[in-house]
């Protein structure tokens, strides 16, 4: 029955499946003519590894590092060059990436930060005009002022060093190689530089590369790199250029010589830049642990609420046609949301109320607030237990859009890798240099630094790291993983996420339906309903309940793997051109 309900769902869905498989088939005609294609809407099955990525190409070289003995580490390190170079407009070498670890000899879970930081002579007026008041979005991101100090090589190199097995070079050379030998640009490429390409234009290096001919690249055309490639070759002894050496020298004068829109970040803040090793933050759900990355990300966190909160009623019951179900989970979100606003940040700079954020009595009290007919009116945030009662934020005000990318990674010895990586905006800053596209992280942070003369938790601090949605998720059920998610999206990310959870949890959905299925999704009131999908059918439904409703492309890019008895399933979002890959 619940599958039959959840290929309900997902058969509105199917068309943009069809679209995922062209977009192989056009980039990787290698890949998509054999068997490890997923398209046909059932999920990927295997017996020892499996790979879920946004890009074939990008799949490929994780799957090839597998295939040869490499770790889940190894995977990731080879996935993500290749990411910066296929998808460049959404992560690389340039940006920042959470990564969440499961290591299967020792059976301990990690997470590693590494995270952009803003510059040491940032500061909190970063973001405003000379009257204080907010500077436009765009504004703020297309230049060096918003550029963060990388911390994506950094991160790679200490997975390297600490999950690790195969050859650090071996692990560079197929994105190095096809930087040489030229990719053919995917149809999203292709359709996110030619929607960005006035602002695309305004960097020579960034029109040079996406715009030739001052036209925007036309998709299929085999695209080459050779900064790309000459920068990982810079690299194939470690990442030391890019922090003390000649790339550093190269990203600082880009990101103060931007004449219209200068930044302040300097040699000094990439020599200082640190990967930070952090606790993971679990919250509890029907019996298992959803396990994630804590502070500077608010993703482990507002997902684990959104779950606490919403324990106590019974999901399996309603199932996901159910209106109730949707007004449950979208007023969850919403107290979530209020938390967030309200407390999360960096907890270097800001004390913050971590534990007492998913303690499951607080959980519990905050859902109790679910229990009524009707849409909240009114939502505040909660007081989660902490040690700092003296101290108060004012809520939180920060745009985030949607970019990004995930990939999930389970190896032959049983690690498992979760990460979520970006250079936040799609193409970032717009600046590009040596190869790939510079970060605008730091406008993730709040622009407003008080409210009404009270600070707000996420504002601008030098060497400060900008609070992030990111949510790179290992659920856990008696000390294993069973279940690795996570997606791009901006602060969508966490209805995403939560959902693609409660898919597969309460709803007994695979994860290729569970990443597929229509999203519904609430973080400030209004109801976001997937456009062109079965979600709309709930529309009335909603507004009775008192909701605004919104429909609208919701572009997750989920990609899940499952760790059963029988073996791993995994799933590719078909909304992009991600696949999974497994033997
Ligand atoms: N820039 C996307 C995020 O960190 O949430």
């Amino acid at each position: 029955m619940l599958r039959f309900v959840a290929a309900f769902l997902f058969s509105s869905l199917l068309p943009v499946t069809t679209f995922a498989q062209q977009a192989a088939d056009a980039v990787a005609p290698e890949i998509a003519s054999s068997q490890e294609i997923k398209s046909s809407g059932k999920p990927v099955q295997s017996q020892s590894w499996m790979v879920a990525v946004a890009h074939p190409l990008a799949a490929k070289a994780a799957a090839d590092v597998l295939r040869e003995g490499g770790t889940a580490g190894d995977a990731a390190i080879a996935a993500q060059f290749m990411l910066g170079l296929v998808e460049p407009q959404s992560s690389g070498l340039g940006g920042g990436a959470f990564f969440v670890h499961f290591d299967a000899a020792s059976g301990t879970l990690s997470t590693l930060d590494g995270r952009e930081t803003a510059p040491l002579a940032a500061t909190p007026q970063l973001f405003q005009d000379e009257q204080g008041e907010p500077l436009k979005f765009f504004d703020a991101v297309v230049g060096g002022r918003s550029v963060g100090t990388p911390g994506t090589p950094a991160l790679l190199a200490a997975i390297h060093q600490r999950h690790g097995k195969l050859d650090w070079a071996r692990l560079i050379a197929p994105a190095k190689r096809t930087a040489r030998q030229g990719f053919r640009v995917s149809p999203r490429m292709a359709a996110s530089v030619e929607a960005d390409a006035e602002r695309l234009a305004r960097h020579p290096a960034t029109a040079t590369y996406f715009l030739p001919d001052g036209e925007p690249i036309p998709v299929h055309t085999l695209l080459k790199n050779e900064p790309y490639a000459q920068t990982l070759t810079m690299l194939e002894n470690g990442v030391e250029p890019f922090y003390r050496g000649s790339i550093a020298e190269e990203i600082v004068t880009t990101v103060q010589s931007f004449a219209a829109n200068p930044g302040v970040l300097s040699m000094a803040d990439l020599a200082a830049y640190e990967v930070k090793q952090r606790e993971p933050v679990c919250a509890a759900y029907r019996g298992h642990d959803v396990c994630g990355m804590g502070p500077p990300s608010s993703g482990a966190l507002t997902v684990g609420q959104i779950l606490g909160q919403i324990e106590q009623f019974n999901f399996a019951e309603m199932g996901p046609l159910n209106v109730k179900a949707w007004l449950l989970i979208g007023d969850s979100s919403r107290l979530a949301f209020a938390d967030r606003g309200r407390y999360m940040a960096d907890s270097d700079y800001v004390p913050m109320p971590t534990k007492g954020l998913v303690d499951p009595a607080y959980l519990s009290n905050r859902g109790a607030l679910l229990a009524g007919e009707m849409a909240l009116t009114e939502v505040a945030p909660g007081q989660p237990e902490w040690d700092h009662a003296a101290l108060d934020y004012a809520d939180d005000e920060s745009l985030e859009l949607p970019s990004t990318s995930h990939f999930s990674i389970v190896d032959a010895a049983g690690n498992a890798v979760s990460m979520t990586t970006t250079i936040e905006n799609g193409f970032g800053s717009r600046l590009m240099v040596a190869g790939f596209l510079l970060n605008n992280e730091l406008t993730d942070f709040s622009f407003r630094s008080h409210r009404d003369g009270t600070p707000i938790a996420n504002r601008v601090e030098p060497g400060k790291r900008p609070r992030s949605s990111m949510a790179p998720t290992i659920v856990m059920k008696d000390g294993k993983p069973v279940f690795v998610v996570g997606s791009p999206g901006g602060s969508r990310i966490i209805g995403y996420v939560a959902q693609t959870i409660i898919n597969h949890i309460d709803w007994g959905m695979d994860p290729q339906l569970a990443v597929a299925a229509p999203h519904l999704v609430n973080r400030f009131g209004t109801f976001d309903l997937e456009e062109s999908t079965s979600a709309i059918r709930l529309q009335e439904a909603l507004e009775e309940l008192g909701y605004e409703v919104n429909a609208r492309p919701l572009t997750s890019g989920l990609h899940a793997i499952a760790i059963t008895p029988d073996g791993l399933e995994g799933g590719a979002d078909p909304r992009r051109e991600g696949i999974v890959i497994g033997e």
